[in-house]
């Protein structure tokens, strides 16, 4: 069985990060968002994928190039205008060909593995299996009703939910659903959805089964829940001893267990509180790195108190008064107290940035 990922979109909720990289790209745990579908769909044994992306400047074939580092084999198929999840879809047709096919939303991140979903479905009487989780807010997904063992109706984005089970961005799917996206219209928000396309397969007779998640899930489309998912995947850092005495470690430092640190990196009479993530060639100097957080490569840290945060390669932070929490940093960004009076608060900002002082 083949997959395509969906990662081209236009990503409006995750700006300023996502003006310079996409979604798919987002760091979570020092590891791309996109990194995480590929590894699920690499258990469940499928390991010839395609990407949909923008164009094939995007960063992400560049990141990702064949797939031969993460033993996977990509293909890159270009969406040119973001009309839909179906028109993404309809794009895979000569990709997938007559086979039954998975397709995965690169923004999407899961505990569960989901072998029980994959196993036996190309055999199956099924014309589509769709993942579902239980959410708080279904009026921001797409919504299905469920019998045992069948999906009866599915609904994008409904006013008045009449469930909790959201689709949650892993289908399996059988070449007809090229035909029945080909009979439906756009959405109120003028895209082709996928959830009208499942409803017509539905409408045909066909059966649709609901595979109800295992553990959590988060459909990482906001800064919020990037930060939550980061939380997520650094709780389940197996445990590992406090890494005393390595020569990273200088100075009145001390490192808890549940700490990765990257190659070259310093700490320096700083402590560092697990779980805690640290790529390549970073230093940490006379600060505290709290729990759930990751910093990426050539990271600076001085002076300042941190948790809970994604700082991605290349920030730096220094003489920070407080302690940052919850934060989300891009790379390059930079955090600094002022050098000399007037201490003045001095932002450069791009589009939809969030400071709280
Ligand atoms: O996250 C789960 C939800 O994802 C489902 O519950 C909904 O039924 C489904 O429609 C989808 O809703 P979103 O509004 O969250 O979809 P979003 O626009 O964020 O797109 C999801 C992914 O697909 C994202 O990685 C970008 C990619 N995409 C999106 C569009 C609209 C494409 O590749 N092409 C597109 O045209």
């Amino acid at each position: 069985m083949k997959a395509v990922i969906l990662a081209a979109g236009k990503a409006t909720r995750l700006r300023p990060v996502t003006l310079t990289m996409p979604k798919a790209l987002v760091p979570v745990a020092n590891k791309t968002l996109i990194g995480y579908a590929i590894d699920v769909l690499k258990s469940a044994g499928l390991t010839d994928i395609g990407i949909v992306v923008n164009d094939l400047e995007s960063p992400i074939p560049q990141a990702l190039g064949s797939g031969a580092s993460m033993g996977v084999h990509l293909e890159y198929i270009v969406q040119a205008e973001q009309l839909g999840l179906a028109h993404a879809v309809s794009l895979c047709r000569d990709f997938v060909g007559d086979e039954p096919f998975c397709v995965f939303l690169g923004d999407n991140i899961f505990q569960d593995k989901m072998e029980q979903l994959f196993n036996g479905f190309a055999e199956s009487d099924d014309e589509s299996a769709i993942a579902l989780g239980e959410v708080s807010d279904p009026s921001r997904y797409g919504i299905a009703e469920v019998t045992p063992g069948r999906i009866e109706r599915v609904v994008e984005k409904p006013k008045d939910p009449k469930s909790n089970l959201a689709i949650a961005g892993v289908y399996l799917f059988r070449a007809s659903i090229f035909d029945a996206i080909s009979r439906i219209k756009p959405s109120w928000r003028n895209e082709l959805e996928i959830t009208d396309a499942i409803q017509t397969l539905i409408d045909d007779g066909h059966r649709v089964r609901p595979y109800i998640l295992r553990g959590w899930w988060i459909d990482a489309g906001k800064p919020d829940a990037i930060v939550l998912a980061n939380q997520l995947v650094l709780e389940e850092l197996p445990y590992t001893p406090a890494p005393e005495g390595r020569d990273q470690i200088i100075g009145r430092s001390e490192v808890s267990h549940r700490v990765i640190l990257g190659q070259n990196t310093q700490i320096i009479d700083s402590v560092i509180r697990g779980p805690v993530i640290i790529g390549d060639n970073a230093v940490v100097r006379n600060s505290y790195i709290g729990p759930y957080t990751s910093l990426g490569d050539n990271v600076q840290i001085e002076g300042s108190e941190i948790e809970n945060s994604i700082v991605m390669r290349n920030c730096v932070i220094r003489n920070i008064p407080g302690r940052l929490d919850s934060s989300l940093l891009a790379d390059n960004a930079q955090v600094v107290s002022a050098q000399r009076m007037p201490a003045t608060h001095r932002l450069i900002l791009a589009e939809n940035s969030y400071v709280q002082l």
